[in-house]
């Protein structure tokens, strides 16, 4: 894939492979070729679809992504992670599913959000990204003010964007940046809300892990005004 990125971008500090790739992982990248966007036929490859657009931003092994296709035929799934051993995975689950209406961004979220024009998602989904609890790594996280102000340009008025954490100190650090973002609206109508899945995402690997060990999930669904 050729990338022509004039811009810088934040460092991405993640892994990007681990095992080398099966023969079959190869073979299955190549089969589904296709599926892969390209950033110079961004428009081409995504916004002709006229279908309204969910963005999942560190999709995993796809869980998530795949069930959700499967089940919403009608909307595009756009996924994005850099990391190749699990987006391989992914592949591999939508050829095998003969799935039509996913499109997949293998790399860093932060080098396309500005080739989507405003108001052009209808919902992003962040389930469980990396915490980088210390406090050194602060700036390594994800869900900063600038990238809260991407996904609020490309959001519609009234799109969501939903983030789950299993980890205490980013609980805080996600309803602290969303919240000085006033134009995002928290919607929680109980209090026990932030403790339940939404029922539009389903159980991921990490949500998955968090719950072997014990941990409490905590999910935010915040909606721009
Ligand atoms: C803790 S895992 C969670 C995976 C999955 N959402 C789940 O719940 O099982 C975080 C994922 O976010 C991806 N990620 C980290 N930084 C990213 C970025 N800048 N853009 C897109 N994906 C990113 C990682 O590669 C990893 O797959």
């Amino acid at each position: 894939m050729s990338l022509h990125l004039s811009k810088e971008f934040p460092r991405f500090y993640g892994r990007r492979i681990g095992r080398k790739l099966s023969k079959s992982g190869i073979l299955a990248l190549k089969a589904g070729s296709k599926y892969i966007l390209q950033y110079d036929r961004f428009s081409e490859d995504l916004l002709n679809f006229n279908k309204k657009i969910v963005l999942e931003i560190g999709f995993g092994d796809g869980k998530n992504l795949i069930n959700s296709a499967k089940q919403n035929p009608e909307i595009l799934y756009l996924g994005a992670d850099p990391f190749l051993n699990t987006t391989v995975k992914c592949i591999k689950q939508i050829l095998e599913n003969n799935i039509n209406n996913i499109k997949i961004w293998p790399d860093d979220i932060r080098k396309i959000l500005d080739l989507f024009p405003s108001k052009s998602i209808s919902e992003v989904k962040l389930l469980f990204p990396d915490p980088w609890p210390k406090l050194k790594h602060q700036k390594r996280r994800l869900i900063q003010i600038n990238f809260i102000n991407s996904i609020y340009k490309i959001l519609k008025t009234n799109g969501t964007i939903t983030v789950a954490t299993d980890h205490k100190i980013l609980k805080s650090w996600i309803l602290e940046k969303f919240q000085a973002k006033k134009k995002f609206e928290w919607q929680i109508e109980i209090s026990k809300d932030w403790q339940n899945r939404p029922k539009d995402c389903f159980l991921t690997k990490y949500e998955e892990k968090a719950l072997n060990e014990k941990r409490i999930t905590s999910w935010f669904v915040f909606k721009k005004k």
